[in-house]
């Protein structure tokens, strides 16, 4: 099987999480509940993975990096936390259900205000969009790093120097860029970083979380058992237990640990330019086959490692099954949780074909998924 569709989830992980995954479960105890060997050996492992994502992304201390299972369960602890009734919020039209079902469901409930910062037909952005759309109570601006259809890359710094102008919260979905962008906290002036473990990060899923800058005080979104402080009515009001309720999943968190061993081995910059070598390869040969149409911006090599395209008129889920079926290539076709992009790339109807890659993947199986599209648009 060829599989392509690693901006979904990457399937093949370096061994060494699979390994670390496995020791954690025949040994690991429940962290910060208890001074027996096992739950210590617990936090310990835990505590050392929040250093390893505190350098990666340049976070504040260990203690701002607050794990969740998912980036969507770290936008909505970050956008329900900080943004409040009333509030105006700036996000794009690049973004995943991840950040605009939250922010929706503020608007319907309680009267927040949305803008949208347009994206044209390739789906790129006009950065003057964002100032422009200040208003007096514009609170925050809630962005992707990176589009999970195009591929397509926001400048982050340069968002980030608008929103510290202006006194605004910048939350970023680093969903599709961790651990194959560099990412600055500091210098991009982001206040949250939401990021997701089982994608680029390479770990297990069921794994994620939130760095926090050191100005910024989220309000928990789930309260409960903590293993300290038990006899309080309210939870601690330290990070990172003040975001982490209930048992942390350290089965995974040690696979995401021995990933970031990997990442740090191998290096951020070489895993990108092997990605986008074979995006490149794979995208200068589809663009050429007749009845094929890609979508995004492929002027930089400065994006992520996806290539979503149609192939004629054909539904997007119909050569999606004959790619699976007949060829046994993985890829992900309609709507990718990502409407407003679609709406923009006008492929609501049709949905779109998306070919994601990963370090993993080898050119042979470029080549076979390429033979693979030029067959089936042959095929009329
Ligand atoms: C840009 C973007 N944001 C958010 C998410 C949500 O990630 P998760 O399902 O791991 O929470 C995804 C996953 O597809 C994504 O691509």
């Amino acid at each position: 099987m060829i599989y392509l569709d690693n901006a979904a989830t990457t399937l093949r992980k370096p061994q060494q999480v699979i390994d670390a995954v496995v020791n954690a479960m025949t040994s690991m105890g429940n962290s910060s509940r208890g001074t027996h060997d096992q739950s210590i050996q617990a936090s310990m492992a835990i505590f050392q993975c929040r250093c390893k994502l505190m350098q990666l992304f340049h976070a504040p201390s260990p203690d701002r990096v607050v794990f969740t299972q998912n980036s969507t369960e770290a936008l909505n602890i970050a956008i329900n936390g900080l943004i409040h009734a009333g509030d105006h919020v700036i996000t794009s039209d690049l973004e995943h259900n991840s950040v605009l079902r939250p922010l929706y469901r503020l608007e319907q409930e309680q009267n927040v205000e949305l803008s949208f910062v347009p994206a044209d037909k390739k789906g790129c952005i006009n950065y003057d969009d964002f100032e422009a759309l200040i208003r007096p109570n514009t609170k925050a601006i809630v962005c992707t790093h990176a589009s999970n259809l195009t591929g397509n890359i926001l400048d982050v710094k340069r968002i980030g120097k608008i929103a510290e102008k202006h006194g605004l919260l910048f939350i970023v979905d680093a969903s599709q860029t961790a651990g194959v962008f560099p990412i600055d906290m500091a210098e991009m002036n982001i206040s949250v970083l939401c990021f997701t473990g089982h994608k680029g990060l390479m770990g297990p899923q069921g794994t994620g979380g939130l760095c926090i800058a050191d100005h910024v005080n989220i309000r928990p979104w789930k309260v409960g058992g903590s293993g300290v402080q038990s006899y309080s009515k309210t939870q601690p009001a330290e990070l990172p237990t003040a975001l982490e309720a209930g048992t942390l999943n350290g089965h995974g968190i040690a696979g995401l640990s021995a990933a970031l061993d990997f990442i740090a081995e191998v290096g951020v910059d070489a895993i990108h330019q092997k990605e986008i070598a074979l995006m490149q390869q794979f995208y200068d040969a589809v663009r050429q086959i007749d009845g094929v149409t890609v979508y995004g911006d492929f002027s930089t090599t400065n994006r992520c490692a996806i290539v979503a395209l149609n192939i004629h008129n054909y539904e997007s889920s119909a050569v999606s099954d004959v790619l699976a079926v007949d060829y046994d290539i993985a890829t992900r076709p309609g709507a990718h949780c990502a409407p407003r992009m679609h709406q923009a790339l006008e492929t609501t109807e049709q949905g779109a074909v998306r070919f994601s890659f990963s370090i993993f993947n080898t050119e042979e199986e470029v080549k076979s998924a390429v033979d693979a599209v030029r067959c089936i648009a042959q095929q009329q």
